[in-house]
């Protein structure tokens, strides 16, 4: 049976940033609360020439090439922060990366979970379609508003995947294990530019996700968990993973305890530095872990928890393959998180307010250090650069 999986990924985030430290002392806060309580370090701001479709193009940009452009046949575009009521995102970006017209091209939306129905369904897809590739996306902002309890959890970024057969860097299970049920944990209304979330409960909320899901993999599949070298979860904030990971920690030996836990802190590397990129998260923390992980070898198999609020989750099992290490891409990766510039708070909160646009039409200033960016409304039609 031919495997499945992520043959590219490709990830980008705005280049400006807020330190959690300053953070904390702007808002009387211990700033331990926010390194360690919450597990973050800094969160990237995001201007608002960067929505979520310029974000995509971005990180897309970075694992398009010739040889992979004409075989992509299938766009689906993960993301709650969607630019258009009607038109979808998908559609803006396939006409910026100049990718193949005969594909399908659509946005999907279940909070942080956009991305995972997408990998899944161009999953499905390739399978029957081997020759093909497919590009699943997920790219968003965080907003919860300044002086809000959810305010040290923002940040923003695309993830972009090629999905092909015989793939370089993860095959994903055929088995899954999701679970899906109304709740109210976290929301926004239409016309809100924040969200609205129950913070404590969508944490309780998560966690039960994740320890149902695992277990109905295991059950369902007859799936020895000790199988797994390495857990990586849909990251919020950082701490989430951690103590959803705690919870299953106790079901295993000591030994296996200490190494999901290292595997686990270079599955954090970049969430830490960048913060909640929502459908876009559990990715960076895969890349993270790949990128970062000393022990890691080809056929080794980590768990996979996908959590979209509202609320969906979704468990399932990739396994490295020969290629998952590319020191070039690390580079990369690395050299991005790096190269940010540090806002201070009042800087930051002007970019925030910034991201109030205007109705009608308006121009926006591009970023420099973005290769494509959103430049404002004319005739009230979205214009890119
Ligand atoms: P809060 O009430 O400000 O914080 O809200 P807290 O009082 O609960 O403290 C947080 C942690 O810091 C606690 O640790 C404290 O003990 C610790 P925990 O009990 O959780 O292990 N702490 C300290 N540690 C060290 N030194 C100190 C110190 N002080 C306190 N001095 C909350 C925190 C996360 C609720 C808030 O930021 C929030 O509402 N965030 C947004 C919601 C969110 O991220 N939920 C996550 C699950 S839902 C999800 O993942 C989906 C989502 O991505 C959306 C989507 O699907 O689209 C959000």
């Amino acid at each position: 049976m031919t495997e499945v999986g992520i043959d590219k990924i490709g990830f980008f985030t705005p280049n400006f940033y807020l330190d959690m430290n300053d953070l904390a002392e702007d808002r009387n806060e211990d700033p331990n609360k926010y390194l360690i309580g919450i597990g973050q370090n800094k969160q990237s701001v995001i201007p608002s020439s960067q929505d979520a479709v310029a974000m995509a193009a971005n990180a897309a940009s970075k694992i398009i090439d010739e040889t992979n452009r004409n075989k992509i046949d299938l766009i689906i575009f993960g993301t709650e922060s969607g630019v258009d009521n009607s038109k979808s995102a998908a559609i803006y970006l396939q006409n910026l990366l100049n990718l193949n017209k005969n594909a399908r091209a659509f946005e999907i939306k279940q909070a942080c979970y956009g991305a995972t129905a997408g990998l899944q369904m161009a999953k499905e897809y390739i399978k029957s379609h081997p020759d093909k590739k497919a590009l699943v996306i997920g790219s968003d902002i965080a907003r919860y508003g300044l002086k809000t309890a959810g305010e040290v959890t923002q940040g923003g970024g695309a993830i972009a995947m090629l999905i092909s057969s015989n793939p370089n860097i993860m095959s994903i299970s055929d088995d899954s294990a999701f679970h899906s049920e109304d709740i109210m944990d976290f929301w926004r209304p239409l016309k809100n530019n924040v969200a609205l979330v129950d913070g404590h409960y969508s944490n309780d909320i998560y966690e039960q996700f994740f320890m149902k899901t695992i277990h109905d993999y295991s059950d369902k599949f007859n799936y020895d968990l000790n199988n797994l070298k390495a857990i990586t979860f849909h990251l919020p904030y950082t701490k989430m993973g951690l103590k959803a990971l705690h919870k299953i920690l106790p079901e295993f030996s000591q030994t296996k305890q200490n190494e999901l836990l290292t595997e686990f802190e270079s599955s954090r590397v970049y969430n830490k530095e960048v913060g909640n990129l929502y459908t876009g998260s559990l990715y960076l923390s895969l890349l993270s872990l790949i990128d970062n992980s000393k022990n890691l070898k080809p056929g080794d198999q980590v768990g996979i928890f996908s959590y979209g609020s509202g609320a969906q989750g979704e468990f399932y099992i990739g396994t490295l393959k020969d290629g998952f290490k590319d020191l070039k891409r690390s580079n990369s990766n690395l050299k991005l998180i790096e190269e940010r510039t540090r806002l201070n708070v009042d800087e930051y909160e002007k970019v925030f307010l910034d991201g109030d646009l205007p109705d009608g039409n308006f121009e926006i200033t591009p970023n420099k250090k973005a290769r494509f960016n959103f430049i404002g409304v004319k005739d009230l039609k979205r214009q890119y650069k």
